[in-house]
């Protein structure tokens, strides 16, 4: 169903609405809700779960009539913040980014930090950009800009996907999200993901029960990333690796991604 969030009209996946505990799911870039379909099957018999298109992807328009504010990481945030006012959750939500969506999570713990139960973070970073990420953007968004969104499709599913996936079922989800999304949002997100802030620090102040998670072939935020997320988070996180999957653990693999995901929620 679609949300107004500042202006904005926002698709959201949701089931469960009968549940009293929500879990928001936050995908990456650049993807849509989609990319937690297995998660929303299952969970939803036993949570609220809410899986958004975020702006500029999927079924949310990347552009509002007369605004003239740039999309920010921040501004991401923000929209989902708005989108639990208008749910009005009962109870803390339970937040869950992949990638990007890591990035964004922290954005909304730092806003509002009290409306979070607990905390998944899988396969994302708190790190910002390294120069020679920051190059590979503006080469990516000079292409997309000139070419569209299928000149890059290719060499973004191989640098996400473990090589057994490149080619069957999920490579084939990956690309239509990859390819139905908008120049005009690829472009703005990619400016969106390089001006985002160190998330060191955030980590410190996260006190609430959380997963970290990765899978085990992850190019893009590899192990060590899951790694020094985990030595700085103070509340004991627990560390799930995920075998047979790259940088999209809940697709490639999402029997282990499930399993972790249901005992964290069991036990915390
Ligand atoms: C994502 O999956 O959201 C992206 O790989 C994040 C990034 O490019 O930093």
């Amino acid at each position: 169903m679609y949300y107004t969030i500042d202006g904005l009209r926002m698709f959201v996946d949701e089931r469960g609405a009968a549940q009293p505990e929500v879990i928001l799911f936050v995908h990456g870039f650049p993807f849509d809700h989609s990319m937690w379909t297995n998660q929303m099957a299952v969970f939803s018999a036993h949570y609220h779960c809410i899986a958004p298109d975020l702006r500029g992807h999927g079924g949310t328009s990347a552009v509002v009539p007369n605004d003239n504010q740039s999309m920010t990481l921040d501004r991401m945030a923000g929209d989902l913040l708005a989108l639990l006012d208008q749910l009005a959750p009962r109870k803390p939500v339970t937040l869950c980014g992949l990638s990007m969506g890591g990035y964004i999570a922290f954005a909304m713990w730092r806003r509002q930090p009290g409306r979070f139960a607990r905390l998944v973070l899988a396969d994302t970073k708190a790190t910002p950009d390294t120069p020679e990420v920051l190059a590979r953007r503006q080469a990516q968004a000079d292409t997309v800009k000139a070419e569209g969104a299928k000149a890059i499709s290719t060499s973004m599913i191989n640098g996400l996907l473990a090589r057994q996936h490149r080619d069957d079922v999920i490579g084939v989800s990956v690309r239509r999200m990859i390819e139905s999304t908008s120049a005009q949002g690829i472009i703005a997100t990619l400016h969106a993901l390089a001006g985002r802030p160190d998330s060191t620090q955030t980590l410190a102040t996260i006190d609430i029960p959380t997963l970290v998670i990765v899978g085990e072939k992850d190019q893009t935020t590899p192990p060590a990333d899951a790694h020094y997320m985990v030595e700085r988070l103070p509340a004991n996180p627990r560390f799930i690796m995920i075998p047979q999957a790259g940088h999209l653990s809940p697709l490639e693999n999402p029997a282990a991604f499930n399993t972790a995901l249901s005992d964290f929620l069991a036990g915390s």
